[in-house]
C-alpha cells in the first residue's frame, strides 16, 4: 500500500477502529501493561507513541502510569488522533506526524529527547525502517528504550488463504527489525507475548468486512466477500479461538559513560 492508500485505509476506518481492536474487555490492558513492562516505564518517563492511532494503548498506559508528562502520540492521520478525543485529555498530546518526521526531526515535539518511544503495529508502514529506526534510536536519552511491537511473520488468524499469504508477502520480519535496532547502536532483545483471543464468528466477518487490517484493503470487494464465504465455510463454530502472538523487539540506548 502505497502512503497515500494509508493515509486513506486509517482516515476511513477511524470512527469504528476501537471497536475493532477491542476484542474483549481484557485485550488493552493486557496489552498495554505488556509495554509497560518491556519499556521498564516510570511516571517522570518522556514518552512517545508512534502511529498511535487513536491512542486505544496510549490512554491505558497513562491511566495505568500516571504520567506526570503527557505521553506524546504521533500520527499521520489526523483522523485516528481525533479518537484520542476532542480535546485530548492532559496526559496525551497528538502529534500529526510520521515516524519519518520524528526520525528526521522535521517536527516539532514537547521534548528534545525521550526515556521511552514504542511503535504497535506501525512499522510495517514505514517505507524506509532502518534508516528510520536509527533517527529514532537517535531521539533516546542515555538509558532510553525502543520498543517496536509488531505480529510476526506469520500469523495463525482465521483469515482466509490468499490474505494469510499476503500478510506474509507484507510483513517484515522481527528478525530484520532487531537487526535494524542493534545496527542504529541499541543493546537488543526479541521475544513474543501471546493472547488467546475469542470473538464471535459474525463479528469477526464483519471486521474483515470492514478490512479491519490494512493488507485487506489490497482486496476488492468481491475478493473480500469470497474470502468471507471461505472462513464461514472453514469455520462453522459461533466463536473463533485462535493466538494473537506479537513480537516485541526492544532497544536500549546504553547510559554515557561519566
Ligand atoms: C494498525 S494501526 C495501529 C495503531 C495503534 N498503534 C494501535 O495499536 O492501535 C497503524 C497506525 O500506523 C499509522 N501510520 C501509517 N503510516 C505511518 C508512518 N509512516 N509513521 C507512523 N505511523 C504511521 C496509521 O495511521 C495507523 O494509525
Amino acid at each position: 500500500m502505497g502512503r497515500r492508500d494509508t493515509r486513506g485505509h486509517y482516515d476511513g476506518l477511524a470512527a469504528e477502529y476501537d471497536e475493532h481492536w477491542v476484542y474483549g474487555p481484557e485485550y488493552v490492558p493486557w496489552m498495554s501493561g505488556r509495554i509497560a513492562e518491556a519499556l521498564r516505564l516510570k511516571p517522570a518517563d518522556r514518552i512517545a507513541d508512534i502511529g498511535s492511532g487513536t491512542g486505544l494503548f496510549a490512554r491505558e498506559l497513562a491511566r495505568q502510569l500516571r504520567p506526570s508528562r503527557p505521553i506524546v502520540c504521533v500520527d499521520p492521520s489526523e483522523a485516528m488522533l481525533r479518537g484520542l478525543g476532542t480535546p485530548p485529555p492532559p496526559d496525551l498530546a497528538p502529534v500529526v506526524a510520521s515516524a519519518e518526521d520524528v526520525a528526521e526531526c522535521r517536527v516539532r515535539l514537547p521534548y528534545q529527547e525521550f526515556d521511552a518511544i514504542w511503535l504497535k503495529e506501525s512499522v510495517h508502514h514505514v517505507p524506509d525502517q532502518a534508516r528510520t529506526l536509527r533517527g529514532l534510536a537517535d531521539r533516546l536519552a542515555p538509558g532510553g528504550r525502543l520498543l517496536i511491537v509488531m505480529l510476526p511473520a506469520t500469523i495463525r488468524y482465521p483469515l482466509f488463504k490468499a490474505a494469510l499469504a499476503r500478510f506474509e508477502e507484507l510483513q517484515p520480519d522481527p528478525a530484520g527489525i532487531e537487526v535494524h535496532l542493534r545496527q542504529a547502536g541499541l543493546e537488543t532483545r526479541l521475544s513474543h507475548v501471546e493472547h488467546e483471543l475469542r470473538i464471535d464468528r459474525d463479528r469477526y466477518l464483519g471486521m474483515v468486512r470492514a478490512r479491519y487490517m490494512s493488507l485487506l484493503s489490497t482486496f476488492s470487494d468481491r475478493e473480500i466477500e469470497e474470502g468471507v464465504e471461505e472462513m464461514r465455510a472453514a469455520h462453522p463454530e459461533p466463536v473463533l479461538v485462535f493466538p494473537d502472538r506479537f513480537a516485541f523487539i526492544l532497544g536500549r540506548r546504553a547510559e554515557e559513560s561519566a
